[in-house]
């Protein structure tokens, strides 16, 4: 049988986003942003030996692993960043990835962060298995971030921020956090976030946006760390908004906010108006919206998946 190695990565979400490149080849982003490591949503990579002359990707399957299913244009991505870590590690010989997620790939959460993560850091193993290499994790990351500028925060939990090429754990922020997702849609979209990275820079509201977006991390930092949840919540309620703001604002606009997104918006803000505690909320490129509780909070995320599971999909850490 032939050798393999196998990596897991897992995804995250920002809370202070990251929209906007300085530069596309290397993604630079413009700001710094600050993300939650999703322990729960992994990708599994699996790298081995093949016979032939060019690598291949397949669809891994196994126990409690769910085939992920990429488009042409998606493979050639990630076998590209495989040959650039190949280069990179001084890999020689022919290679079969397969890679799957432990939640559904139609579920409309976005995997390329775990799966990019993953890649690298099989290829690592795979690297050190060959030759002696000795990367940081840091090191691993900004490779990483070369194949998709989200996936490098995945190497740090729970909290990671990333600024032009310094990606690092941010210690004394709350532990123990619960995550919900509520899938209200779970088709692909229709702008990518590599599209949506060079739209918004013809915003006219794009103007200040690095301001917004470097106050509200270090705003962000400061009541996570002091523990003041409400304010929390409005720094991350206002970012994400300013982020879909900029989409709706670009030069053709866009956007991936639906009815039901907004109809879950206004259902976590009901719950804070009523008993000024809440969640804090975020949204991604995409139509979903990310709950976070503390962990005191659980009878609330259970109440509050228990209304949102009776119309959507739900995935929760607890
Ligand atoms: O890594 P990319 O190019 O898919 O960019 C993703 C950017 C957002 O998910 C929209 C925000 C973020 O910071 O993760």
């Amino acid at each position: 049988m032939s050798e393999s190695w196998i990596a897991k990565a897992p995804s995250n979400i920002a809370l202070i986003k990251y929209m906007g490149k300085t530069n596309s080849k290397v993604n630079l982003p413009t700001n710094g942003s600050l993300s939650l490591t999703l322990g729960h949503l992994l990708t599994t990579v699996k790298i081995s030996e093949l016979q032939g002359s060019e690598d291949q990707w397949s669809a891994l399957t196994g126990e409690g692993i769910q085939a992920v299913e990429l488009s042409e244009k998606g493979k050639r991505r990630f076998l590209d960043h495989f040959s650039f870590l190949k280069k990179e590690f001084g890999i020689e010989g022919t290679y079969l990835i397969e890679s799957g997620n432990n939640f559904p790939s139609d579920c409309g959460l976005a995997s390329s962060a775990s799966s990019f993560a993953a890649l690298t850091l099989a290829s690592y193993e795979l690297a050190k298995s060959k030759a002696s290499a000795d990367y940081m994790l840091s090191e691993l990351a900004n490779l990483s971030r070369k194949g998709s500028g989200s996936s490098c925060r995945s190497l740090f939990s729970p909290w990671c921020q990333w600024r032009e090429d310094s990606v690092e754990a941010i210690e004394a922020l709350p532990n123990n956090l619960l995550h919900s997702v509520v899938v209200v849609h779970n088709g692909r979209k229709k702008v990518s976030s590599s599209e949506a990275h060079l739209r918004v820079l013809t915003s006219a509201v794009f103007e200040g946006r690095v301001e917004r977006a470097e106050k509200r991390l270090s705003d962000l930092k400061q009541s996570l760390r002091t523990k003041n949840w409400k304010e929390s919540f409005e720094i991350c309620w206002a970012e994400f908004w300013d982020m879909h703001g900029l989409f709706e604002t670009s030069a053709p606009p866009f956007g991936y906010m639906t009815p039901q997104s907004l109809q879950v918006l206004n259902q976590v803000r009901e719950q804070w108006e009523e008993f000024n505690d809440g969640p804090i909320v975020t949204m991604d490129a995409g139509a979903n919206v990310h709950l976070i509780y503390r962990a005191d909070q659980l009878e609330l995320a259970k109440d509050l998946n228990q209304k949102f599971s009776q119309e959507y999909s739900t995935y929760n850490s607890f």
